[in-house]
């Protein structure tokens, strides 16, 4: 038994000098030169080999979305790589559908520019630019949560869509040492174009909203790029629910000034879940839209409320209230936005009240 032990541990130590040797070379041995990138069979860019694909394209400024700042953890920073991009990752696949692995798809922050590659990329991320502000106010909302304003200084105006999000750059400090991007969704009014505000809750010891909370004061110069993503408004007519708390809130603020400018008269609930009435915010806001569009109706749900704290409204979890107020959502489609955990459990609700899920329309903010 105590050979067996002895010779698991010699293997196991090999094993794990050989791994550590080779990480070793390739940080500091490996010299892949100058690697061609061709992207859209149309366009060559010169990079350094030896980096990521996600930062050797963000170095030539072209931005792939991506949430987790290259981690591997968000699976959001997808191209097709149609030739060098080596073998697929085990950190890949989690992310990865089966039609998604044979169509070459990949997850640009694992693959690694070690010689020429061909890639295709959305045409629209060409239109993705880099953008320089001023943080202008910041605004608390909650005890987690705040409004940063950022008015833009070069290019000066951004043409979004509203539920649109951009990528905020934050850059290194005391106990953060490398710069990363991180997603957020524009709440802002669209028709203010040289404008771009950020709702953003707090995560504990996170590199990015420990930064906004502690470190980013009114006046600094911000840099983020932008704007990407599907979420959107669709073009029909239908009546709408919409499902968000917390800083999910934010691409429905977008939304509702341009419902708001656009005088648009669709049917639309939005359910606000927060914990106690802490969670809850922009509640005068909300009321300003309500009476800007007569047929929007703002809804707070509070699972926990606490004695004494005078909450009449919704209890409990927001799908519940969702279910008391609707019997049948077939001929609705439902908005979401927020974490994943969320929003599945909201579609879940709205499929089994007869919404097809092909009108459910969400934003996982991871
Ligand atoms: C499309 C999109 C839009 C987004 N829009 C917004 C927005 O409008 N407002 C906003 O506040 N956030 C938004 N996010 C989330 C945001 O991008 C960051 O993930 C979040 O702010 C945490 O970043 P961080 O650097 O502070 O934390 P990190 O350093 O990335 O994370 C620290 C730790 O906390 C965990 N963690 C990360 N995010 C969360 C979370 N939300 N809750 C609990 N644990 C978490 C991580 O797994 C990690 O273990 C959005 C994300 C996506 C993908
Ligand atoms: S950037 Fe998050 S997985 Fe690649």
């Amino acid at each position: 038994m105590t050979d067996i032990l002895i010779t698991v541990l010699i293997v196991s130590s090999i094993a794990a000098g050989l791994a550590l040797l080779l990480v070793i070379a390739e940080r500091f041995i490996a010299n892949y030169g100058q690697c061609k990138i061709t992207i859209n069979q149309e366009r060559d860019i010169t990079v350094q080999g030896g980096k990521p694909l996600l930062s050797a394209l963000t170095e030539q400024k072209i931005f792939i979305p991506s949430a987790c700042g290259g981690r591997g953890t968000c699976g959001v920073c997808k191209v097709t790589v149609r030739e060098g991009g080596g073998l697929l990752l085990p950190t890949e696949t989690p992310f990865l559908t089966k039609e998604e692995i044979d169509g070459n798809v990949r997850l640009s922050c694992q693959v690694k520019v070690r010689n020429d590659l061909a890639i295709e990329i959305p045409e629209e991320l060409f239109n993705v630019r880099e953008y320089t502000a001023r943080c202008a106010d910041i605004e608390d909302l909650t005890y987690d949560m705040k409004r940063f304003r950022f008015e833009l200084t070069e290019p000066k105006a951004m043409d979004y869509i509203p539920g649109q999000y951009v990528q905020l750059l934050c850059p290194k400090y005391k106990g953060n040492s490398e710069e990363v991007y991180r997603a957020y969704s524009i709440s802002s009014d669209p028709e203010d174009k040289g404008v771009i505000d950020l709702i953003i809750r707090r995560v504990p010891n996170g590199i990015c909203t420990t930064w906004c909370f502690e470190h980013l004061k009114k006046g600094d110069a911000v840099r983020l790029n932008g704007p990407y993503g599907e979420f959107r408004l669709s073009k029909t007519e239908a009546p709408m629910v919409f499902v968000a708390g917390g800083s999910g809130m934010a691409p429905f603020v977008s939304i509702l000034h341009f419902m708001q400018k656009t005088n648009n008269l669709r049917e639309a609930v939005y359910f606000f879940g927060g914990n106690t009435i802490r969670d809850l915010c922009l509640a005068e806001q909300m009321k300003g839209f309500e009476k800007a569009l007569p047929n929007f109706t703002f809804v707070p749900v509070v699972s926990r409320p606490e004695e004494g704290d005078g909450w009449e409204d919704e209890t409990g979890l927001v799908t519940e209230a969702v279910k008391r107020r609707f019997k049948v959502l077939s001929g609705y489609e439902g908005y979401l936005c927020g974490s994943p955990g969320m929003i599945d459990a909201a579609a879940k609700v709205f499929t089994s009240l007869g919404m097809p899920e092909d009108k459910i329309y969400y934003d996982k903010f991871a």
